[in-house]
């Protein structure tokens, strides 16, 4: 299957709408609900809906994080629930460290304030959410599984339903009962830096891993096991398109068709749907320029509609503050539109004061709160939790035997195995554990490195091996799997050696994050370090094994030239082992795992993705021989950075340049630009008419990323317009000065204020354009559209 077209990708910026695009709900399938409704439970909600207070009411809806909110706050404020997002722990000086007992302890205390009903109030059970995204990954010593990238490579579905069922077992034992899992997002353009998040670029394999990966979380609907003993409330997200943002920016723009929405994006929803899923929460990212959180028609109309949802709608964190009009602290639109539950940190009292008074002003109408309690409430004692039984009271609460037990372990080592995909192999593969083994590499001995973001912290930074007790590095296996067999393994990060060995395994990749730190500008793998690891060893005659760790598919060409094997590892998690278990036979030679894994996402020729290398669905075995011709390694012609935009309207890679600027090309995309003073000269972007009227009226702003080398010796001038004439010149000569010299600073003019000055915003063709008649010199990156940026006009 080939990667559909990445025609986009050259584009920085996420130029959006010439209009609002509508959407139409009866195009979208009609689905039946998995999960029937039980009237008797449907009779409980009812009854406790009617005894609830308006400010209890509001208290449902609000989930606020453990760092800002106390037991008593949940008492007073009769909050719905808790989370713990990335890095956010319980208690404890050095969170990192928080054993299952703290988070226990601090789960028992906010149910027994929830369930304290001293002031006259209803005794609701708290429900606390988690991004339990690879086993339960916040927790030191959980069981950490590969990231979804690895999994869908398996394509073991059972595998996959399998590891939801550990992953809701463990959490169980720190008494958390909701997992914000799956991501079921469809990944479109790799340079997002969620795709590993994800389990392919291809819908039907995301529909049935979600499907299965529920199955295992919470059950089968309609059997007994169904949110009973060691299950958790599952998650599926983002809804609506994040993997579909233009440029793979995340938290994006959206500029597909609703038909490519509907079958390519959707798809996970479908299986999880039918697997019965009790929550979904809703995206960051917008749609043609609307954000999803804002639109009811995807909300309400779609999904509680066509679709039949009747579970619970949770916000992502402070979605609702990037609605147009909404603060974090204040936002009736988002409950308006369909959002059930509130994912609001920090400024959760600003918000409840909020949604009482604007039930009251008749800005939210009370049958809409009614609703998403309902559903709340539905979720809670579908999950069980009203049965009066604090979390370290439940089956399972603080069974630490159950906790990275050995079982779980096999598991994930089983799914490593089984991700590990062979793109390159001349026959240095498999090796006999008898040999003088090499392992070099910055990712050989670092479990923090194999098991990517979202461990232990927020980045999956700030740890180390350390963090992961009972788990195992690649090098820890490899050596196992060595000694074990009488050969000799060297540990060697720079790959230098005494002895000449028979072989060399060298480890290398990204390093961990998370979310938009992990956007990349292009696919290009840039380790001049490893790759030097890789040729000298070449170079000195030993045969190389790459071992490559990503959350995606990179260009890495120049490795695979240089390596005699090559291995995509993806993000395998604590359990490093079950890479020695497929690269090593038996002391006999006899293979004792052959490679399994198939590519889930189409692994690139070129930077720009737009040619396939190896296709969706390669992976070589031991039984394969093929030879790998040399590939290309040419980087010329390629913009690696882009500093551009275009959407199709404004050509990509047009930083057109007036005569005496001077300017250089950096690596990284980054461009110096010198003016040399005596007379006007512009650095500028032109191309054919767009309409950036809705990009003005939705309070986006034109955003730099600048490094100030020289101050202006004169005012300069950033334009945006039909021309050099009919610009609006807007001056941001103090914006320039008030940034420190030679640093990095991002700076934002509104859109509104080009307008002010007189550019028509309905045909801009010079929609970046600075200029000066003094001398300066900038340094130059992203240039985009930013949202809610609300910075005055320059002074
Ligand atoms: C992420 C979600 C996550 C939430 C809570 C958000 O920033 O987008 O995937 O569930 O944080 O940590
Ligand atoms: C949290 C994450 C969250 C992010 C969003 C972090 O501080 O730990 O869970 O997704 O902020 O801003």
């Amino acid at each position: 299957m080939m990667k559909r077209v990445m025609v986009i990708l050259s584009l920085l910026l996420s130029f959006a709408p010439l209009t609002a695009q509508t959407v139409h709900p009866e195009v979208w399938p009609s689905l039946q609900p998995a999960v029937p409704r039980d009237a008797r439970l449907e009779k409980r909600v009812d009854d406790l809906l009617r005894r609830m207070t308006l400010e209890e009411k509001a208290g449902q809806v609000i989930q606020a994080s453990i760092t800002s909110v106390k037991p008593e706050d949940i008492r007073t404020y009769h909050l719905g629930s808790v989370l713990n997002g990335g890095g956010g722990f319980p208690g404890a000086a050095d969170g990192r460290n928080a054993k299952p007992k703290d988070y226990l302890a601090l789960a028992d205390a906010y149910y027994a304030a929830s369930m304290d009903t001293s002031d006259g109030g209803q005794a609701i059970p708290i429900i606390w959410g988690s991004d339990a995204v690879h086993g339960h990954s916040n927790v030191v010593g959980a069981t950490i599984f590969p990231h979804n990238i690895g999994l869908g490579a398996t394509r073991n579905f059972d595998l996959i339903r399998r590891i939801g069922e550990i992953t809701a077992l463990e959490m169980n034992v720190t008494g958390i009962q909701w997992d914000f899992s799956p991501v079921v997002a469809v990944t479109r353009d790799d340079r997002w830096g969620r795709t590993y998040e994800t389990y392919s670029e291809d819908p039907e394999i995301v529909r049935m891993a979600a499907a299965k990966v529920l199955e295992g979380l919470q059950g089968t609907p309609r059997t007994p096991a169904f949110l009973g003993r060691g299950k958790v409330v599952g998650c599926a997200k983002h809804f609506l398109g994040d993997g579909s943002t233009a440029g793979g920016k995340d938290q994006g723009d959206s500029v597909v068709s609703e038909e490519e929405l509907r079958d390519v994006h959707a798809a996970g929803y479908l299986g999880a749907l039918q697997s019965g899923v009790q929550t979904l929460m809703v995206s960051q990212n917008s749609w043609h320029g609307v954000e999803l959180a804002a639109s009811r028609a995807f909300l309400v109309d779609v999904l509680k509609g066509r679709f039949g949802f009747d579970g619970m709608l949770v916000g992502d964190w402070n979605v609702h503050g990037q609605i147009p009009g909404c603060s974090n602290g204040n936002c009736a639109a988002a409950l308006n539109a369909g959002i059930d539950m509130f994912m609001v940190p920090d400024d959760w009292k600003a918000l409840h004061g909020n949604i009482v008074a604007q039930v009251k002003s008749g800005e939210i109408p009370m049958a809409r709160l009614d609703d998403a309690v309902r559903r709340i409430l539905r979720v809670k004692m579908r999950a069980g939790l009203f049965t009066n039984v604090k979390p370290s009271q439940r089956p399972l609460g603080g069974d630490l035997r159950l906790f990275g037990s050995p079982a779980h372990r096999a598991v994930a080592r089983q799914a490593v195995r089984e991700s590990l995909v062979l793109l390159k192999n001349d026959g240095a593969l498999p090796i006999r554990p008898n040999r003088n083994v090499l392992v070099a590499g910055d990712g050989a001995h670092n479990i923090p490195k194999q098991a990517g973001g979202w461990t232990v912290t927020w980045q999956g930074t700030g740890t180390t091996n350390e963090q992961f007790p009972g788990g195992s590095s690649i090098w820890d296996g490899i050596r196992a799997a060595v000694e074990g067999a009488g050969g000799r393994a060297t540990l060697s990060a720079d790959g230098k050696f005494e002895t000449k060995p028979d072989v060399a395994v060298v480890v290398f990749g990204e390093n961990p994050y998370a979310e938009w730190e992990g956007d990349r500008r292009t696919i290009v793998y840039d380790d001049p370090q490893s790759l030097l690891i890789v040729r000298r060893l070449r170079a000195a005659g030993v045969p190389v094994v790459s071992v490559f760790l990503s959350g995606r598919p990179l260009w890495v060409n120049r490795f695979l030239n240089d390596s005699n094997a090559f291995v995509a590892a993806w993000l395998p998690g604590s359990e490093g082992n079950g890479v020695a278990d497929v690269l090593f036979t038996a002391p006999d030679g006899a293979v004792r795992h052959d490679f399994r894994g198939k590519l889930a996402f189409t692994w690139p020729k070129s930077p720009l993705q737009d040619e396939a290398l190896f296709p969706f669905g390669f992976g070589l075995t031991y039984a394969d021989r093929v030879s790998l011709p040399a590939l290309p390694v040419d980087l010329t012609g390629v913009d690696p950075g882009r500093v551009f935009f275009s959407a199709g309207h404004v050509e990509p890679n047009e930083l057109r340049v007036d005569a005496g600027v001077a300017r250089q090309d950096e690596a990284g995309g980054r461009l110096v630009l010198a003016w040399p003073g005596g007379g006007r000269r512009a650095v500028f972007i032109e191309g054919k008419p767009v309409s950036l009227t809705l990009e003005t009226n939705m309070g986006k702003a034109l955003a730099m990323h600048v490094m100030v080398e020289s101050r202006p010796t004169q005012p300069v001038s950033l334009s945006m317009g039909c021309g050099e004439l009919c610009g609006g010149d807007v001056d941001v000569t103090s914006l320039l000065n008030g940034l420190p010299l030679n640093q990095w600073r991002t700076i934002h003019v509104p859109l509104r204020c080009f307008a002010a000055k007189g550019a028509d915003m309905s045909r801009v063709t010079t929609p970046f354009r600075v200029s000066t008649e003094g001398a300066m010199t900038l340094r130059l990156a992203d240039i985009e559209l930013l949202a809610g940026t609300n910075t005055d006009c320059g002074r």
